[in-house]
């Protein structure tokens, strides 16, 4: 044998590459205290049901408990020779506390306990995304309560369509993010399922006690099948899912940030501790927070491909590619932690330009459909309608005119239906307001929304 945990029955020693090569413990020592946190249940589930004494189970947790302490510290020395974080962990155990150490395993597989590992890790990582989800969703509430009457030109196409309320496309951006966070909350469930008892893939031959190792991890439940229970990594799928959804609504609120910055636009202005300077053009100021945020939104889809293209063709139980999943998953998890921060932080600090979004309003006859629906109103046919606007659009567009400066001579050229009370729709005033229904760009439906969104998040 080698002086391997597992050497027993090998008769020589892995080649010094291969041994790199196998090797995790450089990224998965990022699960060390929730490997910590997952031995210590599963000692403490074994003296329950009388595997281990109390005395084994007291020296194994204050053994972990110091441990824990070291890598906290910074003194824990990790040995690639030692694979992984748990085997790195648990021969240090053994270091310290002599041949207890050497039960910690009984009852166990490195296979159902690194799926128990990754899966309380994602669950504290899921609770801080969705806090800083929370975090977001506040902050374009109480902005777009603030904007509900500031006037700005919706798009579609890109070309200007109808004025809406600058509230009402936060919020728009809200109800995103709301279902993005639904969705992470949906997927907590999933994670929140225990591996551990699974052991390598058959299950063990102690009288363990799944529920109860299960309870003091505060795990909703055992996985119901070993050998899903070690091979299942859809739940990190899931959460890869989630997070290029999320990154590609942030992705589409950046690249409008990034247009409303600019001096084409200059519909918000960032403070200058969120954007950038050029090295050579010295009048620069670069949005470069949305640059990069829509930026990252790759790489996150590229993990998502990855962890489908890892376990797409993996026979039944554990196999060493999902060790190919951590480093995936943790470079997810940084990413749209970062994004989210950088957005949760920025966006209560967005300026509106208000003079330069209404005037962008009144450019483009974005109350085009407004006279159409006056003409309707009257008697006339939509379609009819739409084309007298349609030549009172190319008669302003010669004159250099938008409806609401022609005289009422000029509108009647195309219909007589026209009167003086036109004047009241052609505003942009009129026209926001006009659209007054649950889910409409009214200022008032704007703040009644605003207070939905607020009730929702705070019920979350
Ligand atoms: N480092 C391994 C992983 O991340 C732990 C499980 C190893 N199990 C095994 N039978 N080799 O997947």
């Amino acid at each position: 044998g080698t002086n391997q945990s597992w050497g027993g029955r090998f008769s020589e020693p892995t080649d010094a590459f291969v041994e790199r090569f196998t090797a995790s413990v450089d990224f998965d020592q990022r699960l060390a205290l929730h490997d910590i946190q997952g031995s210590i249940a599963h000692a403490t589930m074994l003296a329950r049901v009388e595997v281990l004494t109390d005395e084994e189970r007291d020296a194994i947790i204050e053994g972990l408990a110091e441990i824990r302490g070291e890598i906290e510290a910074g003194t824990f020395e990790w040995s690639v020779a030692l694979e992984d974080v748990h085997m790195n962990i648990e021969a240090r155990l053994t270091e310290k506390i002599g041949i207890t150490g050497k039960k910690l395993h009984t009852g166990r597989s490195r296979n159902d306990q690194v799926a128990t590992d990754i899966r309380l890790f994602l669950r504290d990582e899921i609770d801080k995304v969705s806090a800083e989800l929370a975090r977001l969703r506040e902050g374009l509430i109480t902005l777009a309560d603030r904007e509900a009457d500031t006037i700005m030109p919706g798009f579609t196409h890109l070309q200007t369509a109808q004025p809406v309320t600058f509230g009402h496309h936060l919020l728009a951006w809200q109800e995103m993010i709301a279902r993005d966070h639904e969705r992470l909350l949906d997927c907590r469930r999933r994670v929140n399922v225990m591996p551990l008892g699974a052991a390598a893939l058959a299950g063990t031959t102690y009288p363990i006690d799944r529920h109860v190792t299960a309870e003091l991890l505060g795990f909703e439940r055992p996985a119901e099948n070993s050998l899903d229970a070690v091979s299942d990594r859809d739940f990190a799928i899931e959460f890869t899912a989630f997070s290029s959804i999320l990154l590609m609504h942030l992705s589409r609120m950046s690249e409008e940030l990034v247009l409303w910055t600019s001096a084409q636009f200059a519909f918000v202005d960032l403070p200058d501790r969120f954007c950038t300077g050029s090295s050579i053009m010295p009048q620069k100021k670069n949005p470069d927070v949305p640059e990069l945020v829509r930026g990252k939104t790759g790489r996150v889809y590229g993990h998502l491909i990855g962890l489908l293209t890892l376990m797409k063709s993996q026979p039944l139980a554990y196999n060493k590619d999902n060790q190919e999943d951590k480093e995936p998953l943790f470079d997810t998890l940084d990413t749209v932690k970062g994004c989210l921060r950088a957005f949760a932080d920025m966006v209560p600090a967005i300026e509106p330009r208000k003079t330069s979004m209404t005037e962008a309003a009144r450019r483009g006859f974005s109350t085009a459909t407004d006279l159409a629906d006056y003409l309707v109103r009257k008697g006339v046919a939509f379609r009819d309608a739409h084309e007298i606007v349609g030549q009172s659009v190319a008669f302003g567009l010669r004159e250099g005119k938008d409806l609401s400066e022609m005289t009422l001579e000029e509108l009647r050229q195309f219909s007589a239906t026209i009167e003086a009370d036109v004047f009241d729709v052609l505003t942009l005033e009129g026209s926001v307001a006009a659209r007054n229904h649950i889910g409409g760009t009214a200022p008032d439906q704007v703040r009644a929304a605003a207070q939905r969104a607020r009730d929702a998040l705070a019920t979350l």
